[in-house]
């Protein structure tokens, strides 16, 4: 049975390293518009993305997580997806929510044949302060925003077999009662 969204998702797998060329703005685009069509709790739309292109700032991105930041150097494009928190009402699913959008900015990214990889933020630490905090203030985030994750998105300069259907442990699926 043809289905294209399966042969998609075994293509993709998280990429961390990437060739030094420029990925066009029109495919940016249109990987952002396909990050915007995820649903959202309650339909709040409360998730945000800040697109950063620029290879220092992306380096100033990734210092502001201690640990594994760095890995974004090489990144032609980051994503950083943050979720409007300050409304506690708009704010109760904002993980589910950003979690959601960058899986479709990952799909999106591999649809184009271009490389990514979810580099996580939320709980993690920079130099003085929170990752969240130090992002926000390097880029600008008003008040009443949280960092989720950043997407790194470039040209694969790693080749991963793509997983197969011999992969998916279909054991894992439970129909009707566990
Ligand atoms: C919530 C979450 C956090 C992740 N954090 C990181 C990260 O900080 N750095 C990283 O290199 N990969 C990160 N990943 C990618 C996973 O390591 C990767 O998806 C996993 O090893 C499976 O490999 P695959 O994506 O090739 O299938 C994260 C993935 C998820 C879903």
């Amino acid at each position: 049975m043809e289905n294209k969204l399966l042969e998609l998702t075994l293509q993709r797998r998280s990429v961390r390293r990437y060739k030094n060329t420029r990925i066009d703005d029109a495919i940016i685009e249109e990987i952002m518009k396909v990050a915007l069509t995820a649903p959202t709790s309650f339909g709040h739309k409360a998730v945000e993305f800040v697109v950063v292109r620029d290879s220092e700032v992306i380096r100033q991105v990734g210092e502001c997580k201690s640990l594994g930041g760095s890995q974004v150097s090489g990144a032609d494009t980051v994503v950083v997806t943050m979720v409007k928190t300050k409304d506690k009402r708009q704010s109760e699913f904002w993980i589910e929510d950003g979690a959601i959008a960058s899986a479709y900015v990952l799909l999106a990214a591999e649809q184009y044949g271009l490389g990514a990889c979810w580099v996580h933020i939320r709980n993690r630490t920079g130099n003085h302060k929170s990752s969240d905090e130090e992002i926000r203030k390097l880029l600008g985030v008003p008040d009443g925003y949280t960092v989720l994750n950043l997407v790194a998105i470039g040209e694969k300069a790693e080749i991963k077999a793509p997983y197969t259907e011999d992969d998916l442990d279909m054991s894992l699926v439970h129909y009707g009662s566990f």
